[in-house]
């Protein structure tokens, strides 16, 4: 696994390691028995013992200094919500697509072996093939986000071309999972089911997608550094497709008593591509395992824990404040 022959503990630097998927690549590396730093430009409420640097992927002098020892850079940090990018397409820009220079010039500065850069099956849904894989060429696409993916993809494989910075890029499928944001379709049906109120489907709800599971795809991340993988992508996405029928149905089968409805299609929903892993089995021996209902139960259990921690807060807070 360790780029670095010999006993040094391989040291990873991972940007956006406070946010969902880093977080768990912080785990998974740590279970590796690599040391993980975490870059990004808030404290992570997963991992206090781990060291931070606190900064923006914008800072170059902030860059430098995190990268001091790190034989590998995990970089994750940017925009990643769509509908903050559309509301605010120039700061979106900025991190995804400046952010990622300042780290590929930062880590070239600094001699860093390698650059693991988190792309996103999204830079397909412009093509026409059903069925896509790394090799399946892409248009230029049509959402600002997918743009901004792309422009990094491009610059981590410039470096490599100019610098000989070797560059890993994965595009990840949609990843759900513990620590979830809140806005993604499957938060959304187990907040509504948990609180009573019904999962709503558009058309039919036969809308098909690929989900992976955050604990499979951080361990994905991890296999990454294998040497084999440098100057290559790969897709990590889960194996199977599942409608949103089938998510809000096993949300019903799970948290039990919830109503399902339906409202009339939205023009133009995206319908969802077949996208190959294969290459990453091949070269990584990385496959996403985790059953989608057990991934699911894990997601809940995450969740009602949050809820009750919520609770259990506001139960210390009205005794302290008893007169
Ligand atoms: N979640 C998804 O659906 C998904 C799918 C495919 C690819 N990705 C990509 O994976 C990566 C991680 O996504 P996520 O879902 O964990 O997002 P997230 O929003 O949970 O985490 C992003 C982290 O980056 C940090 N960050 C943002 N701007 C920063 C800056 N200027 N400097 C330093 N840190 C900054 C945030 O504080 C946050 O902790 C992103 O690059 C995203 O584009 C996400």
């Amino acid at each position: 696994m360790a780029l670095r022959p010999g006993e040094e503990p391989m040291r990873v630097l991972v940007t956006g390691g406070a946010g969902f998927i880093g977080s768990h690549v912080v785990d998974r590396l740590m279970a590796h028995g690599v040391e993980a730093v975490i870059f990004d430009q808030q404290r992570s409420s997963y991992h206090r013992e781990v060291e931070h640097f606190i900064g923006s992927v914008l800072d170059m002098e902030a860059l430098r200094l995190a990268l001091t020892g790190v034989h590998a850079v995990v970089h994750l940090a940017a925009v990643a919500d769509v509908k903050e990018v559309f509301e605010d397409p120039s700061y979106a820009e900025t991190v995804n697509t400046r952010g990622t220079l300042c780290v590929l010039e930062a880590a070239r500065r600094g001699r860093i072996p390698r650059v693991i850069y988190g792309s996103t099956t999204w830079v397909y849904s412009d093509c026409s093939e059903a069925e896509v894989n790394e090799a399946t060429p892409i248009p230029p696409p049509r959402h600002l986000y997918t743009a901004t993916k792309l422009a990094s993809e491009y610059y981590c494989r410039s470096y490599s071309a100019l610098y000989g910075l070797a560059h890993t890029i994965l595009r990840f499928g949609i990843p759900y999972g513990p620590r979830a944001r809140s806005g993604a379709v499957i938060p959304l049906f187990v907040g509504k089911a948990l609180r009573g109120e019904p999962l709503t489907l558009s058309g039919d709800g036969m809308q098909f997608r690929q989900f992976v599971y955050v604990e499979d795809l951080a361990e994905g991340v991890v296999l990454a550094l294998k040497t084999i993988a440098a100057n290559r992508i790969y897709n990590l996405d889960g194996e199977i497709s599942i409608s949103i029928r089938e998510i809000a149905q096993a949300v019903s089968d799970l948290i039990g008593n919830v109503q399902i409805v339906t409202t009339p299609a939205r023009p133009g929903d995206f319908s969802g591509k077949k996208v190959s892993s294969r290459q990453a089995l091949d070269d990584l021996g990385w496959k996403a395992t985790t059953p989608f209902q057990e991934g699911l139960r894990r997601y809940v259990d995450w969740y009602r824990g949050q809820e009750e921690e919520k609770k259990l807060n506001w139960s210390k807070v009205d005794a302290a404040l008893r007169p």
